[in-house]
């Protein structure tokens, strides 16, 4: 993929008989022809976001995103799903094909992918074979595929927070590993594809809200923490800190977290206790082998202490509140406002809330990365009920990827403009325009899902 970029650029920068050009497209291929001989074939496809050589799916990272990223939107503009490269490729072959590629043309997808087959075949071309998306099945299958890999990430990390958090509030220390294990779970599933696991979040379990909580914001904490560029390592650090953070609960008795009315000032400072107490569970899992980082300590210590250090516990010298602490806040913040606990019968809307965290200094919040969260889940995050300009109602299942569709959501059409249901639900994905350019649908405003009978989660299945 390097080498196709690297040469999709020098033909657009130089002529192509210059020698940067020669020299890039011999290279591509070159590699073309070594991968097609390994493999026995060599097939590259376009699927939703993604890339695949072969049966390969590319990871898509920080350092290769501009590069996949133009890729992607070449393809999606020639109309171009896949491209089979047969034996014999020369320079000459590709060169036709990646200036027809790169070609700037205000033609729409499908007749400029008649356009480029008719061009390959008048130059005699036969080394490529170019198919149009097929969209439906790949996608389909992928999709699926991903949804139940979250699926088990999300309720495997349920099951084990559920055995820790018990495990120290009937005094035994739990299994280090364990934790750790699904950290890393959640980690990888994040880095691999995060839609999933992200949409799983607002499905808010009343229940089992200590530990969905955890694993809640350990998922946002991830989910920000690689958008702001952070290696593996730390991404398992940050994990770990953010699942830990409120560990610390399971030391405050359980009817006071489970009181519905105003705690008493007694009860209060039990409560205010819980990052404190929260270090102390730590320290204590010391005593096992494994390490636990001294960061998910001050996480413990400090995601309720707000930047202007106003909240709790209080401190006497001045400092600077940890990075991954400023993180899990937010995450915090965030998952406890959406979420229908025991004394906050009615959550807020998520697009509420981000714009709360955004608009009310008093929350102690760091700016830039409430921005950078806002950028993540979008303005509309999952499970947001919303009014189309169309009079559709529909339940945001997916943000989109694109940060200049921040506004324009993958959504699920539950109800017509006559507000009959529809079932099933049709996806529609609000970023894609009509033929003429035109947006088909437009959110026009949020909505209140009890006032229309609706449980967002039960779409998110
Ligand atoms: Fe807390
Ligand atoms: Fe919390």
């Amino acid at each position: 993929m390097v080498a196709f970029y690297a040469a999709l650029r020098a033909i657009k920068l130089y002529p192509v008989e210059h020698t940067a050009v020669q020299k890039t497209l011999a290279e591509l291929s070159e590699i073309a022809e070594e991968l097609r001989a390994e493999e026995g074939e060599l097939e590259f496809r376009v699927s939703g976001e993604f890339i695949f050589i072969n049966s390969t799916r590319l990871r898509l990272d920080l350092s290769n995103y501009a590069t996949f990223g133009h890729i992607l939107t070449l393809c999606k503009a020639a109309g171009i799903g896949a491209i089979h490269v047969g034996t014999k490729g020369t320079a000459r072959d590709w060169t036709v094909l990646l200036s027809l590629l790169g070609a700037e043309t205000a033609s729409a997808p499908k007749d400029r992918f008649r356009e480029i087959e008719r061009r390959l075949r008048d130059t005699k071309i036969d080394t490529f074979e170019l198919d149009e998306p097929s969209e439906t099945v790949t996608d389909k299958e992928f999709n699926e595929e991903a949804k139940a890999a979250a699926n088990r990430t999300y309720s495997q990390s349920v099951a084990v927070t559920k055995d820790v958090i018990n495990s120290v509030r009937i005094g035994k220390t739990p299994n280090i590993r364990k934790i750790k294990r699904v950290v890393q779970g959640i980690v990888d599933q994040v880095l691999n594809e995060e839609t999933s696991l992200i949409g799983l979040t607002a499905i808010r379990d009343y229940d089992e809200y200590t530990f969905t909580h955890s694993v809640n914001v350990c998922i946002f904490s991830v989910a920000l923490g690689r958008r702001l560029g952070m290696s593996k390592l730390q991404l398992y650090e940050l994990g770990l800190a953010a699942l830990m953070h409120d560990i610390g609960k399971s030391r405050v008795p359980l009817d006071l977290l489970q009181k519905t009315g105003q705690l008493t000032e007694e009860e209060w400072k039990w409560m205010a206790a819980h990052p404190w107490l929260g270090v102390l569970v730590l320290f204590q899992f010391r005593r096992q082998q494994e390490e636990l980082s001294y960061r998910a300590m001050t996480v413990c210590h400090e995601h309720h202490m707000k930047i202007d250090l106003t909240g709790y516990p209080r401190v006497i010298r001045p400092r600077q509140v940890s990075l991954l602490s400023k993180i899990v806040s937010i995450a915090d913040g965030y998952d406890a406002a959406t979420s229908r606990r025991v004394y906050q019968t009615e959550p807020l809307a998520p697009s509420a809330v981000l714009e709360e965290m955004r608009d009310n200094p008093r929350r102690g919040l760091d700016q830039v990365l409430v921005k950078a969260f806002i950028n993540l889940l979008g303005i509309y995050p999952v499970g947001t009920l919303v009014v189309l300009d169309t009079f559709e109602l529909a339940v945001v299942s997916a943000s989109n990827p694109n940060p200049e569709a921040l506004s324009r959501p993958i959504v699920k059409i539950i109800s017509d403009p006559q507000g009959n249901r529809v079932s099933p639900p049709l996806v529609v994905d609000l970023a894609v325009p009509e033929a003429g350019g035109q947006y088909a649908r437009t959110i026009i405003k949020t909505a209140d899902p009890d006032r229309y009978g609706v449980t967002p989660g039960d779409y998110l299945l």
